[in-house]
């Protein structure tokens, strides 16, 4: 049984459709949020994973909850939220939905096509307005400026930390990151394994907050 608080934790792509067969969604293969729920698991938390689709086991002892688009992302870590101490927003979720989600399959028309997109609800930010007490750990996947990027989504999502991660890594079994904290600090960089550094972000968050 698990003798420590629950965990909130988001991992994998999010997709939004364009019609009832054909969406739009990235490259993320949920691994580094498997492996942070699986690690918290293993130390003892109890852990709500919220997933996109991915190709990957439930690690023992997590409770799962599957969604597909960002708007049932939104709506199972808001559900899920109250019942967590703590939440690390590992997911790629996408940034755009097209504007409107047509019934069935769109015909081709022998020309190009003009798709509106419109911004999706940003979870992370809604979860760092709500936290009251809770501390929030969000990711930033940068290809350049990473730092300044990624402090200013810390700041603009009220989180309490921020992983700085490589894109690079995204698919790979292993990844290098930074943890920031709101003063733009470098509290802690890992390199190895997922598996390893999801253990070590999880080790330095029991002993901060448990
Ligand atoms: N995130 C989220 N909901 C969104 C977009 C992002 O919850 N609609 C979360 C991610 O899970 C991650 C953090 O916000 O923890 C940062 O995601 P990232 O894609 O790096 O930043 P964005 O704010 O989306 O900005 P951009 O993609 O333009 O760099
Ligand atoms: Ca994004």
């Amino acid at each position: 049984m698990p003798d420590l608080p629950r965990l909130l934790i988001t991992a994998g792509p999010t997709r939004e459709y364009l019609d009832d067969v054909r969406y739009l969604s990235n490259a993320s293969s949920g691994k580094m949020g498997y492996a942070i729920a699986e690690a918290a698991a293993k130390a003892g938390y109890a852990v709500t994973l919220v997933s996109g689709p991915v190709d990957l086991t439930c690690p023992t002892g997590v409770d799962r909850v599957d969604v597909e688009t960002t708007a049932e992302m939104r709506k199972a870590c808001m559900g899920a939220l109250t019942s967590c101490e703590g939440v690390i927003a590992a997911a790629a979720v996408c940034d755009y939905r097209p504007a409107t989600r047509i019934i069935g399959k769109l015909a081709k028309t022998g020309g190009p096509m003009t798709v509106e997109m419109i911004e999706t609800d940003d979870v992370l930010a809604e979860i760092g307005r709500c936290k009251e007490a809770r501390w929030v750990v969000g990711f930033a996947l940068e290809a350049e400026n990473a730092r300044e990027r990624a402090l200013q989504k810390l700041r603009a999502k009220n989180c309490d930390w921020i992983v700085v991660n490589d894109p690079t890594a995204i698919g790979s079994d292993s990844n290098s990151v930074e943890l920031m904290d709101p003063a733009g600090a470098i509290a802690a960089e890992w390199t190895g394994p997922k598996s390893a550094i999801a253990a070590s972000l999880i080790d330095w968050l029991h002993s901060r907050y448990d």
